[in-house]
């Protein structure tokens, strides 16, 4: 088990970094390429642990995966895989490409690590069966391996879903693009809508109202994507700016699509000075160039439609919960439990580990600030996010935060601790 201890000036820094390319992003490239007949070329996908174990399943359905090409004979000829299709510890590669998987004649399993395997799969049931998919989960809790594929050919039909879920959505949308007629979804809001831009983009689908979208069959055309910067890792060095009067850190070329920036929205309620400019779009999809000023923490509440566009970010909101002066509530994020670790059992057990504040509820947690936090050890459950948000953490404390499990941060970042490192002696 890595442990790492790290201690971080206590003044504020004036940084400009270019953070790695977005995950969720990397894996709807690699998926859509995948799908392509021909080669497709993909700049700046993600490091990340996550975003190779995509491309690991891809190469065992007969996909050629290079660091910035992908090379496929199409969804039609994929092959039937050997073994078992490991995942790792993503959600997002499991529940795409059982989608993508749903509409192949061969049956696929699907499955991956601990913490995956902990992690609810009955939600691509409901899509995927309406789609004529087969879909088989052996597991009592509805966790995986998931069974795919195997069947008939699938037909459109028209879903309504109850969460908020891009991962559902997406894959119900890669299944859908193999279907014998139009097929729409709809779901409540929140969600990131990168999947839908993209199809729309690409000539596969068109927005009916601002959840409801319809998918349109067709061949995946090979296509160059840009993936931009990872607006879930800037958001570890946007709350470094923040929780420092005077620091100032700007990430250029991040994601800026309306489902991933809830967290911006958040840091102004804390009191943070925040510019977000779009500087272009990648099929259709908002990039541009955020700047965080910290200016004092003030209590805030998160809740409804913007709990789910920060979704990703909420153990950060504790941390500046606890940083702040007030009572930090977050509600309607029940979801938290569903991820890589339950991150309201983590988020809370890592601010208490720090002297703070916390309390779990039902969909959320209460965060009592107090303004300071101290040194303490925060075991990161092997959840990457609890791992780099402990870290940020260090900032605010007299002494040392020592992190659990720390390598766990290479899901989505490898080099993370590096950069951190370096902030202060940014030109
Ligand atoms: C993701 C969607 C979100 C998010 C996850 C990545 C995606 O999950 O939390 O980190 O790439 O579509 P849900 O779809 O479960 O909300």
């Amino acid at each position: 088990m890595t442990r790492r201890t790290i201690t971080l000036p206590r003044r504020p820094f004036a940084a400009a970094v270019r953070v790695p390319g977005d995950k969720s992003l990397s894996h709807r490239a690699l998926i859509l390429a995948g799908m392509a007949e021909g080669t497709s070329h993909i700049a700046g996908a993600g490091p990340g642990a996550d975003v190779a174990s995509t491309a690991k399943v891809l190469r065992e359905v007969g996909v050629t995966v290079t660091a910035d090409t992908v090379t496929s004979p199409g969804v039609g000829a994929w092959r039937h895989p050997a073994a078992h299709l490991d995942c790792g510890n993503s959600g997002s590669t499991l529940r795409l490409l059982a989608g993508a998987l749903a509409g192949r004649p061969f049956p696929s399993v699907l499955s991956g690590d601990d913490s995956l395997r902990r992690r609810p799969m009955r939600r691509l049931a409901v899509p995927l069966l309406a789609l004529g998919g087969q879909v088989r989960l052996t597991e009592p809790a509805g966790t995986a391996p998931v069974t795919v594929g195997g069947g008939p050919g699938l037909r459109g039909a028209t879903v309504e879903i109850e969460l908020a879920s891009a991962q559902v959505r997406s894959s119900f949308a890669l299944a859908a693009l193999q279907a014998d007629g139009v097929s729409q979804i709809d779901s409540p809001p929140g969600f990131r809508d990168h999947t839908e831009r993209w199809l729309h983009a690409l000539g596969l689908g068109r927005r009916v109202t601002a959840t409801r979208f319809e998918i349109v069959p067709g061949p995946v055309p090979v296509n160059d994507y840009a993936i931009p910067g990872d607006p879930s890792s800037a958001a570890y060095l946007w709350t470094l700016a923040a929780l420092r009067r005077g620091a100032t850190v700007t990430t250029p070329d991040v994601s800026l699509n309306p489902g991933r920036i809830g967290f911006l929205e958040v840091l102004e309620g804390f009191g943070a000075e925040i510019t977000a400019e779009v500087t272009g779009h990648v099929l259709g999809d908002p990039v541009g160039t955020v700047t965080v000023r910290g200016r004092g923490l003030f209590a805030t509440d998160v809740a409804g439609e913007l709990a789910t566009a920060t979704l990703d970010e909420l153990p950060l909101v504790g941390v500046l919960g606890a940083l702040a002066e007030g009572v930090t509530v977050v509600r309607n994020a029940a979801e938290l439990r569903t991820k890589e670790s339950d991150r309201i059992a983590t988020t809370v057990s890592m601010i208490r580990a720090l002297g703070g504040g916390a309390e779990p509820t039902e969909d959320g947690f209460v965060v009592v600030g107090t303004g300071f936090l101290e040194p303490g050890n925060v075991d990161s459950r092997g959840d990457h996010r609890i791992a780099m948000a402990a870290s940020v953490a260090a900032a605010a404390v007299d002494g040392a935060v020592t992190v659990t499990d720390a390598a766990a941060a290479g899901v989505s970042w490898p080099g993370f601790y590096e950069i951190l490192e370096r902030l202060w002696s940014s030109p």
